[in-house]
This record gives structure tokens, C-alpha cells and sequence, in this order.
């Protein structure tokens, strides 16, 4: 984990998700951005979501990535709860149907309490996200941005080179 009082918050449902969330950790470790991580439940520890969304940024969070599978309330009750933007990966977890049941249970949020919801699975997407969130107003984690924007790029290209010298057979 990186060093530094945590500025984003990763929580999930259940441990289970962790092989999956692990990508939004992976991916602010990379950009120097300090986070924790942890499990809350909405519907086995409805306390602990409570306490977690009305506390976030009394406590110096600036975002919170939440992700859930199947009948998935996590990140939108912290949405209801919280000042703090909240970034929702829905989880194709054990007990989902065919990970459509979490897409739209963070998705389809009432006017006045949005999350941002990245894609199916899509945890790598959602600590970038809340890194370009601290990137807006910290040059250090911008700067770390473009690079890897940058690195993107240059990936790309040099897969345009291999095919123009070798061909696509
Ligand atoms: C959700 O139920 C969790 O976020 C997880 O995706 C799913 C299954 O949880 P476990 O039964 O594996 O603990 O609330």
C-alpha cells in the first residue's frame, strides 16, 4: 500500500471481490496515490456502511471506489451517505446472475445521487479514475497521469510498427 494518509477509500462486499478490486489498489499504488482497503458489506454490516459513509471525509478521503456484485447497494448507499464522489465497479461475483444484476443496480441511481460507474469488472478503470480526481488538484499525481497516458500511447504504436515491418500473417 502505499504511504501517506489514505486519500482514496477501496471498499468492497465481501473478500471475494478482492481478486477483482485488487486492480483499483494496483492501480493507485502505481500513480503514488495513498489509499485503504476494506470490506463493507450493506447488507451484512449495515452499521459499518453507515459509520464508513458519513465519516470518509471527516477522516481526509477525497474519493471512495466502491464495488459489489448481484443485488450490488454498496456504492450506491455510500453515495447517499457521503459529500465524497464514489466510483461503483460492478463485480461478475458467485451469487450474480451474468454480472447484469450488479451493472444496474449501480448504474441506475435516482436523480441527485450519482456514482460513477466504470465497467463490468472494470477496477483498473476505477483507480484511474479516482487518481485523475486527485490529479486535478495535485500536480504530482497529474504529472503521473500523463506519463502513463503517454505510455499508452507508445504501447500502441509500437504494435503499428511490428505489423507495418512483419505483416499480420
Ligand atoms: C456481494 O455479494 C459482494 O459484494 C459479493 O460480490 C457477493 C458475494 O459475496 P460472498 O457470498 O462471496 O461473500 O454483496
Amino acid at each position: 500500500m502505499t504511504n501517506g494518509t489514505p486519500l482514496v477509500g477501496i471498499v468492497m462486499g465481501s473478500d471475494s471481490d478482492l481478486p477483482i478490486m485488487r486492480g483499483a489498489a494496483e492501480a493507485l499504488e502505481a500513480l503514488g496515490v495513498p489509499f485503504e482497503l476494506t470490506i463493507v458489506s450493506a447488507h451484512r454490516t449495515p452499521d459499518r456502511l453507515f459509520e464508513y459513509g458519513r465519516n470518509a471525509h471527516e477522516r481526509g478521503l477525497k474519493t471512495i471506489i466502491a464495488g459489489a456484485g448481484g443485488a450490488a447497494h454498496l456504492p450506491g448507499m455510500l453515495a447517499s451517505l457521503s459529500p465524497l464522489p464514489v466510483i461503483g465497479v460492478p463485480i461478475k461475483s458467485t451469487n450474480s446472475l451474468d454480472g447484469w444484476d450488479s451493472i444496474l443496480s449501480i448504474l441506475q441511481m435516482p436523480g441527485g445521487v450519482p456514482v460513477a460507474t466504470v465497467a463490468l469488472n472494470g477496477a483498473k478503470n476505477a483507480g484511474l479514475l479516482a487518481a485523475q480526481i486527485i490529479g486535478s488538484g495535485d500536480d504530482a499525481v497529474r504529472k503521473k497521469i500523463i506519463a502513463y497516458k503517454q505510455t499508452l500511447s507508445s504501447s500502441v504504436l509500437k504494435k503499428c510498427q511490428v505489423l507495418e515491418t512483419k505483416g499480420w500473417k
